[in-house]
């Protein structure tokens, strides 16, 4: 299965990812992730995109697009993935469709997480997420039982450079204006599924894997 997430930030594409991708054994390619762990290495892409994921704004589409290729090449993509945060801009889609024609292969559904804006302020000033594995929490909705400390590895659990409230609304802004046109693009393709996301993450995860079989 070959799958893309789409949603506004915080709307739960890392949480349904991380379960969709162990249920079908396959990928989670989360661009964001990537990033992270680029700045968190100090490699020349962390360093050139720091204050830009720190300003809520997008890593321009050549970066993320390279970033993309290169992971969609690795032989673990061969059965299928799932693109949690990518494509985030038209031209990424369309540069996306280019390269899986030049593979050979095409995306089977793409999955919008729909979540208003109010909703989304509360869950990314409630997420901790673990500096070492990534693994997400959230203090109300999905709280780790050892308290600060990642139930997965047991690493400290930390707040996002990305979730303060001011740089959450400059995200959502981006989201509207640059990501959300990519549901019309989907459509057109017969691709796009909707969710509502739920309060209750599994409530979420039975919707999804409605969509899915749809
Ligand atoms: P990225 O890491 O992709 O961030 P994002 O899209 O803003 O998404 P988030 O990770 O914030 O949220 P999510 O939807 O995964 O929600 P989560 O599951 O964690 O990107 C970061 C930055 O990198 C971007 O701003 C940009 O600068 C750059 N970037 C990345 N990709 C790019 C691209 N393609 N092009 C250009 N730039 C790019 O859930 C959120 C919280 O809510 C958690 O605490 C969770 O526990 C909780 N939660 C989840 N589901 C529920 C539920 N149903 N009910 C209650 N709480 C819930």
């Amino acid at each position: 299965m070959r799958l893309i997430l789409l949603g506004a930030p915080g709307a739960g594409k890392g949480t349904q990812a991380d379960i969709v991708a162990e249920k079908y054994n396959i990928p989670q390619i989360s661009t964001g992730a990537i990033l992270r762990e680029a700045m968190a290495a100090k490699t020349p892409l962390g360093i050139k995109v720091e204050e830009i994921i720190k300003a809520g704004s997008l890593v321009p589409d050549e970066d993320v697009v390279a970033i993309v290729r290169e992971r969609l090449l690795q032989p673990d993509c061969r059965n299928g993935f799932i693109l949690d945060g990518f494509p985030r801009t038209i031209p990424q889609a369309k540069a996306l469709d280019q390269m899986l024609s030049e593979m050979g292969i095409a995306i089977d559904k793409v999955v919008s997480i729909e979540v208003g804006d109010e909703d989304i302020i509360c869950r990314l000033s409630g997420r901790r997420v673990c500096q070492k594995c990534g693994a997400t929490f959230h203090t109300a909705y999905k709280p780790s039982q050892k308290g600060d400390a990642c139930d997965r590895c047991g690493d400290s659990l930390i707040v996002r450079k990305d979730d303060q409230e001011d740089v959450i609304r400059q995200r959502l802004e981006v989201y509207h204006q640059q990501t959300a046109p990519l549901k019309d693009y989907y459509a057109a393709q017969n691709k796009l599924r909707l969710v509502m996301g739920q309060e209750d993450l599994a409530d979420t995860t039975a919707l999804m894997e409605k969509a899915l079989q749809d």
